[in-house]
């Protein structure tokens, strides 16, 4: 693409998923006072994770993007971000101890707030009203006054999101995740099940080398790497005014970057290439992702990959398959093949949630943990076959002990759905269910390997 670009160029071209604001002007009054505020991020941070991805696609390392479908205004906690947070760390400490290559942990989080809908109204009892887009746009309440899409919910997006880096920074940097409170990190009802007993052995291994290197002479007091983490934030970047708003100009390169985010990615449902998700997105500086669904070609697959990124540099972008369990085993080959043939460095990232959703009886949407494991493990065989790097999965999860996913080791039931589904859109993985998913990966991975 020799367009030019520039943080606007995206406004002439279609927007698919944007709200219908019903006051231009005071949509516009919120986009700039975004605009006048700090960035979230830094370009040079965007740069570093993208380092880290480029690790990933060369099959170095692994990529654990996870957290919200979208987060909330009204669970907005420190103890709901730790909770979150430590089953990350609890999942990243396990992959890397079982599969041996360091892990990029990135959160969907800090930014998580606007959703793509397959229909703009929703029809309950006769009564049409706008879809819920997102806590940055609406409010799921079914009255219309809590419909209308409203631009001061960007405004507080961006002071949560601001205020959750803080807390994330502080927990990654000042101690919390220092690898000597491995054992810490276990929640009193994980450790009393097989998940937990499984973590433990984990965290007991880890122990024993940290004392190991001491023994040898090793001050593991003055490791950084020991104490300190790296959790990167990212979101979907839906709503293409926000985005814009906190695109700046870094003062080192020149170069634009999105500072809502460190990384930002483009949904099933706006992956048009002559759409304007590509457009804004293929200009910022930032690692970018782009879902990839079931009825993607090998040939559309490679276009986006020139759109994206034509200069092919590692750990640029992250292609995020959501084919469904049945449909992997056929549907990602091809593509694999498509673009390691093309020699694009991309992550390959499995995202075993969104193709995986269906119906309870009760009316829920939920999904299983099997479909999830045989997405993953489909994804696994895919790669092995080609000869590729699974990079990495991307789940929805969260550190409450909710009932909105079936099965797992705890085999949350139909009936069990309704004791705690506090989602305010897709299902998520209780803390159990994403440990356990967590060592099931690492089995499999290890297994290709
Ligand atoms: C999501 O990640 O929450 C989402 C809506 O995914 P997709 O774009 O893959 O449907
Ligand atoms: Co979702």
């Amino acid at each position: 693409m020799a367009r030019d670009w520039t943080p606007t160029s995206w406004r002439s071209l279609p927007a698919a998923q944007q709200p219908e604001w019903p006051d231009e002007a005071a949509l516009d009054r919120a986009l700039k006072q975004i605009a006048s505020y700090p960035p979230l991020v830094f370009a040079g941070e965007a740069r570093s994770l993208q380092a880290a991805l480029g690790r990933v696609a060369h099959g170095n390392a692994f990529l654990l993007q996870a957290g919200d479908c979208a987060e909330s205004f009204e669970e907005f906690t420190a103890v709901n971000i730790r909770e979150k947070l430590r089953v990350i760390l609890q999942m990243a400490v396990m992959l890397t101890y079982s599969m041996g290559v360091p892990v990029v942990k990135v959160g969907r989080i800090a930014g998580q707030f606007a959703k793509p809908r397959s229909a703009s109204t929703e029809t309950v009892g006769g009564a049409s009203l706008p879809s819920f887009r997102g806590h940055m746009v609406n409010d799921p309440a079914f009255h219309a006054e809590a419909r209308r899409p409203d631009p001061e919910r960007l405004v507080q997006a961006y002071h949560q999101s601001a205020s959750t880096l803080n807390l994330l920074r502080a927990f990654t940097k000042g101690g919390f995740a220092d690898l000597n409170r491995v054992h810490a990190w276990n929640q009193e009802f994980v450790s009393t099940s097989t998940e937990g007993r499984r973590y433990e052995q984990v965290a007991a291994e880890v122990e024993r080398a940290l004392r190991f290197m001491r023994a040898c002479g090793v001050d593991t007091e003055q490791h950084a790497a020991l104490h300190e983490v790296d959790v990167w934030t990212s979101h979907e970047a839906l709503i293409l005014g926000y985005e814009e708003s906190l695109t700046r100009q870094d003062s080192l390169t020149g170069d634009w970057y999105d500072c809502s985010a460190h990384m930002l990615w483009i949904g099933e449902r706006t992956r048009q290439l002559d759409g304007a998700h590509v457009e804004f997105l293929r200009g910022v500086g930032n690692p970018i992702g782009c879902k990839i669904g079931p009825e993607a070609t090998a040939e559309w697959v490679l276009d986006l990959c020139e759109a994206l990124n034509p200069a092919r540099i590692p750990g640029r972008l992250t292609l995020i398959t959501r084919m469904g369990a049945e449909r992997i085993a056929d549907g990602l080959r091809p593509l694999l093949r498509a673009v390691r043939d093309a020699g694009h460095p991309v992550v390959w990232a499995c995202d075993p949630m969104h193709a995986n959703t269906f119906a309870a009886p009760n009316g829920r949407k939920t999904r299983h943990f099997d479909h999830i494991l045989r997405e993953i493990t489909g994804f696994v065989a895919a790669h092995r076959a080609e000869g590729t790097w699974p990079g990495g999965i991307h789940v929805e999860l969260t550190g409450d002990n909710v009932t909105e996913c079936l099965g797992g080791a705890e085999a949350v039931g139909a009936d069990d759905l309704d004791t705690r589904y506090e989602t305010v859109c897709d299902p998520r993985l209780n803390a159990r269910q994403s440990l356990d998913l967590a060592f099931r990966v690492a089995e499999l991975i290890r297994a290709a390997g």
